[in-house]
């Protein structure tokens, strides 16, 4: 009985400050979620700031309203949505979802826990925030922001996810395993949390003043919150040489398509050298800092009849746009924008040497 008054206090404080502080953010929408807005949210908000999956949401929305508009679309036209965002995998895999759910679920999302984590590119984080946001039922969602706050407010060092998520769960609703208590959870419980991870219990300097969990809070009573979670020890990003080929035919580039699978899969680009191809002539190079990664980009120029058969051409202005029909990871936007303004510092110091003759 007491615990569950203290429960219910909790809940009550998080969902009061939640109304009060939330982002507007498009996915925010009043009343009931489609689920299919969740997942879309969710996947972009993956890898990606809030404030950037906000501009990209409603675009992709509206070119894909429905899972069976995302089903029938091709691979190209899923990337174009995605283009700047990054971590293009995760578009194909929602690509890939939604087939899924035309083929197996009728062009809709299951509301079963299991179901939806056995869903492409549906993890178990993934899993819980769209059972709980747009089916209202009862599970924390651990994504880093969570799982830091859940750390401070337990007062615990380097916890799992799933001690986090019971532990969250006991102290929100007395008893997660019991899904009677379900029907009395307001649906944004596991939103609220996210959002007060994300901008109120930040890694540094968090806002324990204005926190509504601080009286129940572990590592604020410790005086030293930024203390928990206890630091990982992180490796430096690895540097990894990249070797692109430039072969030019008039205006246009050659760009070769991407292996189906790793960090670029079904992305263009420009194609890679490898031992068989014929060296270059080396051209200005530069660092592209990827998350894990620090590649080092040493681009050749090459004769056109010495890239592979299978390339096609596409306009340097083009490709420095991100592609088009052709769409370009963002270092290979970055190489074209950088050959453009070569070559306009070129032509403006031959169209001054022709005015000085
Ligand atoms: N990060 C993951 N899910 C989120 C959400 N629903 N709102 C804000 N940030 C998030």
């Amino acid at each position: 009985m007491v615990l569950r008054r203290y429960t219910a206090a909790v809940r009550e404080r998080l969902l009061s400050w939640f109304d009060a502080h939330a982002r507007p953010l498009p996915w925010r929408t009043p009343g009931a979620r489609d689920p299919y807005r969740v997942l879309v949210a969710e996947t972009l908000l993956q890898q990606t700031q809030a404030a950037r999956a906000g501009e990209a949401f409603p675009r992709f929305l509206a070119r894909f309203p429905d899972p069976t508009a995302l089903a029938a679309a091709r691979d190209h036209e899923v990337l174009a949505q995605w283009q700047g965002l990054g971590y293009y995998q995760r578009a194909l895999r929602l690509h890939r979802c939604a087939q899924v759910l035309v083929r197996d679920h009728g062009g809709t999302l299951p509301d079963d826990l299991a179901a939806l984590e056995a869903l492409p590119g549906v993890g178990r984080y993934t899993a819980r925030a769209i059972a709980a946001q747009a089916f209202g039922q009862a599970h924390v969602a651990v994504d880093a922001n969570v799982r830091r706050l859940g750390a401070r407010l337990l007062g615990l060092a380097q916890p799992e996810d799933r001690v986090i998520e019971a532990g969250l769960a006991t102290l929100l609703w007395g008893d997660a395993s019991d899904s009677r208590h379900a029907d009395r959870l307001p649906d944004h419980m596991t939103e609220a949390l996210i959002e007060l991870g994300a901008t109120c219990c930040t890694p540094r300097r968090p806002a324990c003043h204005a926190c509504p969990l601080r009286r129940a809070c572990h590592a604020a009573a410790s005086g030293e919150p930024e203390a928990f979670p206890a630091p990982r020890r992180r490796r430096p990003p690895r540097r990894e040489q990249l070797r692109l080929l430039v072969a030019r035919r008039g205006a246009a580039v050659a760009l070769a398509r991407r292996p189906g699978h790793g960090r670029w899969a079904g992305l263009w680009g420009f194609p890679q050298a490898n031992d068989a191809n014929p060296v270059g002539r080396p051209l200005a190079g530069f660092e592209h800092g990827l998350s894990h990664r620090n590649l080092q980009v040493r681009p050749l120029l090459v004769r056109a009849e010495r890239v592979p058969a299978e390339v096609v051409w596409v306009p340097l202005s083009r490709v420095a746009e991100g592609g088009g029909e052709h769409p370009v990871a963002a270092v290979d936007q970055r190489l074209a924008r950088q050959l453009l303004a070569a070559d306009e510092r070129r032509a403006e110091r031959s169209s001054a040497l022709v005015g000085s003759a």
